[in-house]
This record gives structure tokens, sequence and C-alpha cells, in this order.
């Protein structure tokens, strides 16, 4: 029997990178996905993706950052599929520059705090008022090293990701009782197209590039599917005990 047989999944940025690796994972152990991101083009690819695996699946346009959007995928949610067992948040943007705390441009940052951190709460928010009407659930949310420690020149990230940490041991602690545990994971590199082309375009940039892979003990990047098997981990029966965790996937990196 496969892992998550008869059961619904919501993935958040399933258009790419960690999200798609999710995706696929999930709908790879027999779940029913409802696909959901800002980028329909990508995102209807994905679906496609994990259609061919036989699976039944939803791809809804949501941008995260608008509370009435996030209510849809609810809706959507439940329409097609009737509860969401499981949700993974992965959806986030990375700063498009480097620049200290006094210098940062102020739209910039607070569209990472609106999507990062408050398009986080909106869907942990609904997710768990789902949950509680089902009896349970279970929540992952994809925030970063950055949201365990500082991050120089990257200031609005690392507070959002803190933010989301703080938002994930709150609610671990609200709804330990009722059958819902949320846990968040942390990782440092990973092999996606935001870190490749985003802020530091490490794609473009050797030396970058080096000094990403040498942050990690292991001295590699981590890969996508390396997060999604430690998110399906997290949403299964197999880690039972454990909410409130922000776990670093981190290659050794904060050993
Ligand atoms: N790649 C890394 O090194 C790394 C490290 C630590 C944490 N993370 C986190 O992992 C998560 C996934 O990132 P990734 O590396 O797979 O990046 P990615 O850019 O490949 O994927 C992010 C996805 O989120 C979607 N998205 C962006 N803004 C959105 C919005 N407002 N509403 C809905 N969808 C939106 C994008 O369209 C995209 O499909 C992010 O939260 C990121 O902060 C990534």
């Amino acid at each position: 029997m496969k892992k998550f047989e008869n059961k619904i999944a919501l993935v958040t940025g399933a258009a790419s990178g960690i999200g798609r690796a999710t995706a696929l994972a999930f709908a790879k152990e027999g779940a029913k996905v409802i696909l959901a991101d800002i980028n329909p083009e990508f995102g209807n690819h994905v679906l496609e993706e994990v259609k061919a695996l036989g699976n039944d699946a939803i791809f809804v346009a949501c941008n995260i950052g608008k509370r009435v959007e996030v209510l849809h995928v609810i809706e959507s949610a439940i329409q097609n599929f009737g509860r969401i067992d499981v949700a993974v948040n992965c959806a986030g943007i990375a700063g498009t520059v480097s620049k200290p705390v006094h210098e940062y441009p102020e739209e910039d940052w607070i569209n990472q705090i609106q999507i990062n951190l408050i398009g986080t709460w909106y869907c942990v928010k609904f997710q768990i008022e789902q949950m509680l009407k089902q009896g349970g659930g279970n929540i992952v949310c994809v925030s970063s090293a950055a949201g365990l420690v500082g991050q120089p020149e990257n200031s609005p990230y690392a507070a959002s990701k803190h933010g989301v940490n703080g938002l994930v041991k709150s609610a671990a602690i609200e709804y330990a009782t009722q059958n819902i545990r949320i846990n968040a994971i942390c990782p440092t590199a990973i092999e996606t197209p935001m870190i490749m082309q985003g802020r530091r375009k490490l794609a473009e940039n050797p030396e970058a590039l080096q000094q990403a892979i040498n942050f990690q003990r292991m001295k590699r990047m981590g890969q996508p599917q390396e997060v999604a098997d430690v998110a399906l981990w997290l949403c299964s029966q197999k880690s039972s005990f454990i909410t409130g965790h922000c776990m670093a996937v981190d290659g050794g990196a904060f050993a």
C-alpha cells in the first residue's frame, strides 16, 4: 500500500522547485493533490506531470498574499475532494537585491513579509479551520535556514522566515491536543530556480555558486526531492510525536 493512498494533499508553490517535487512525491505515494501557485503556466505543466502518474489532481491559481485567493484554494479543495489531510506550504519569494537594513527598498521589504509571512499565515489559518472541522490534519511550512539564523543583506527574507517559525511553533502548541500537527522545514541551499536565478544569480556567478555549495558540510547543494522527502515524512504517521519542530535540512551546515 502506498503511504498516502486515499489522502488529500495540498501543496502551495507547486509550480516549481521544492513545491513541484513535493506534489510529485505525494502523487507517487497515492495522494490526490491540490496544486496551488501564482504561476498558472508552470502550475498546469506540473498538474500534467502529476496526472501522468495516474492520480486525481487539480491546479488552483493563487497569490498566497491575498486572503480571498487562499480561501478560494481551500474551497476548491473541499469542492473537489471533501477534505485536506495534509498541507505543505512551499510558496515563497526571495528578495531581488542584497542590501543592508538601512538601505533596503521599503516596497521589497514589505512585499516579502506580505508573501512569505502573511501569505503563509493565511494558508495555515484556513488549513487549520478546515482541519478542525474534519477532526485533524498535518501541516508543514517550508521556512528556511534564514528562519534560524540571521542573513546579512537579506533582512526581510530572514525576518519573514523567522516569523514563519514563530507561527509554526505557536500553532503547534495551540492545536497539539486537537490532532493537528504543524512543523517547519528550514533548508539551506537547495538547487531550484529561486536560488539559481534569484537574488545572487548563482547560475551566472561561479564564485557565489561555490560559496553556496561550501556552506553545506557535504559540499553540495540539496535537491528539491531531499526536501520533499522530509515534508512527506513530517506529514506521515512515522513522525506522529513531532510537532512545532523547525527542522534544518542542511547537509550538516549547522552541525
Ligand atoms: N531553494 C533554496 O535554496 C531554499 C532554501 C530555503 C528555503 N527555501 C524556501 O522554499 C520554498 C520553495 O522555494 P523554491 O526554492 O522551490 O523556489 P521556486 O522559485 O522554485 O518555487 C517557488 C514557487 O512559489 C511560487 N510563488 C511565489 N510567490 C507566490 C505567491 N505569492 N503565491 C503563490 N505562489 C507563489 C512560485 O511561482 C514558484 O512556483 C520557498 O518558501 C523558499 O523560501 C528555498
